[in-house]
């Protein structure tokens, strides 16, 4: 058996058993049937703070592991899980990108396009065309067609981010010439991706679907790819079919594949890990007071119609925001009290028990990943599913590359 299949299987094999714990979100402070059954409530309701804390940021292996109490069973899950999980980084050395063509893309950003270019570059070489799907505001598909000089084109749904990739290509244009790309209006999925043997596909954190299906059209055509994934739950259908043989009859739910965007670390991507829990126990409140005001409030929509960034200025500016643009009176001070109070004991209870849920984030994250490269691999192709960088620059950071010729796929070394 092939090494990423076999690591598939035992993705599943862990994810598998434990499918009751995914598909059971914490939504309020009672214990969930999954952790009931398994003995762990009382435990995990009794987690002082800085245990807690030290769970959230390390994960739960790192933040039990000292302490006698914690069930043998669920510190025995969290092992199994990273290790399931663990995959090689790439070392291939970064592309060193001139710095007047990366005006405007935030730093994050330049070491990912660095790791990545870095990686494309032996595939690009060989490739008659490089299609970017996905191609956001084209800083890839940019620099791909300055950096390797091979027609590129960059596929994308946005208006506005078209817009964007193309200005930014005619403002680089005017220093370093003309430049092999052009940006397209495409919706993949409504429209067909049609892909070349000889083409190089990258997906940039291209999210749910839209990785499904550049996976699937790279292996009609048997063309290499390179994919880091992002945003599984970003799907058209309730839930995501295996598309591999090896993955068998399994259908992951959106919600479980929205599992896959937690990261348990300090620093989150666009907000801090204090940020954003305040920002959820903000969202608690608020879905309890439109509850009491007879609203019918499930989980997630009580921000309707509101950019979710707004829980993290607090509850009371919150509910105001939400409150005014559902037409209702504002909140008074009795409600603001009594819902800020009541939601901090709930979300105290919920995520402790969220915890055994959380843990097990990376392997759905992983499992899919594996089924994408599995898929691949039962079409003829060799494949290498590795980190490209660390997860402090971005926490999506698995990347999938496939090839028809196993001497182009990039170096990768152990973790
Ligand atoms: C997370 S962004 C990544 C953008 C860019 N690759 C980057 O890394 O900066 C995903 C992009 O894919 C685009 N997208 C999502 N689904 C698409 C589809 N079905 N067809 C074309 N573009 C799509 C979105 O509009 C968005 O610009």
């Amino acid at each position: 058996m092939s090494s990423v299949r076999a690591r598939l299987q035992q993705a599943l094999g862990e994810l598998i058993p434990v499918l009751d714990i995914v598909h059971g979100p914490v939504e309020d402070g009672a214990p969930p049937a999954w952790c009931e059954k398994r003995g762990w409530t009382e435990f995990l309701l009794a987690l002082r703070d800085d245990d807690l804390h030290r769970c959230e940021e390390h994960g739960l292996e790192a933040g039990l592991r000292h302490l006698p109490s914690a069930p043998p069973e669920l510190l025995a899950l969290a092992a199994r899980a990273r290790q399931a999980t663990i995959l090689p980084r790439l070392s291939v050395p970064a592309f060193a990108l001139p710095p007047a063509a990366l005006r405007g893309v935030p730093a994050r950003k330049r070491e990912q396009l660095g790791a990545l270019l870095g990686v494309a570059a032996p595939l690009a070489a060989w490739a008659a065309r490089v299609v970017d799907v996905g191609a956001g505001s084209g800083h890839l598909a940019r620099l791909s067609a300055e950096l390797f000089q091979r027609e590129t084109v960059g596929l994308e749904r946005d208006a506005a981010r078209l817009s964007t990739a193309r200005r930014r290509t005619e403002q680089r244009a005017q220093t370093v010439g003309a430049l092999p790309v052009r940006f397209a209006a495409a919706d993949v999925g409504p429209h067909r991706l049609d892909l070349e043997r000889t083409d190089l596909a990258v997906g940039l954190h291209a999210c749910g679907d839209l990785g499904d299906r550049l996976v699937l059209a790279a292996a009609a055509a048997r063309c290499d790819l390179f994919l880091c994934s992002c945003c599984f739950q970003k799907i058209a259908t309730p839930g995501r079919a295996m598309l591999s043989r090896s993955g068998g009859t399994l259908t992951l739910e959106k919600h479980v594949l929205g599992l896959a965007n937690l990261t348990s670390q300090a620093a989150g991507v666009e907000a801090s890990l204090t940020d954003n829990l305040r920002g959820r126990e903000a969202r608690l409140a608020l879905r309890r007071l439109l509850q009491a005001r007879g609203l019918d409030v499930t989980a997630g929509e009580e921000m309707r119609g509101v950019n979710r960034r707004r829980a993290h200025a607090g509850f009371s500016e919150l509910a105001t925001k939400v409150l005014t643009a559902r037409r209702l009176p504002p909140p008074t001070a009795t409600e603001l009290r009594f819902h800020t109070e009541d939601a901090a004991r709930e979300h105290a209870a919920m995520r402790r028990l969220a915890l055994p849920r959380h843990l097990l984030s990376r392997l759905v994250e992983v499992s899919v990943v594996l089924d994408r490269a599995v898929r691949l691999e039962e079409e003829g192709q060799s494949v290498l599913v590795a980190e490209l960088c660390d997860q402090r620059i971005t926490p999506r950071n698995t990347v999938l590359v496939a090839t028809a010729d196993a001497r182009r796929l990039p170096a990768a070394v152990r973790t």
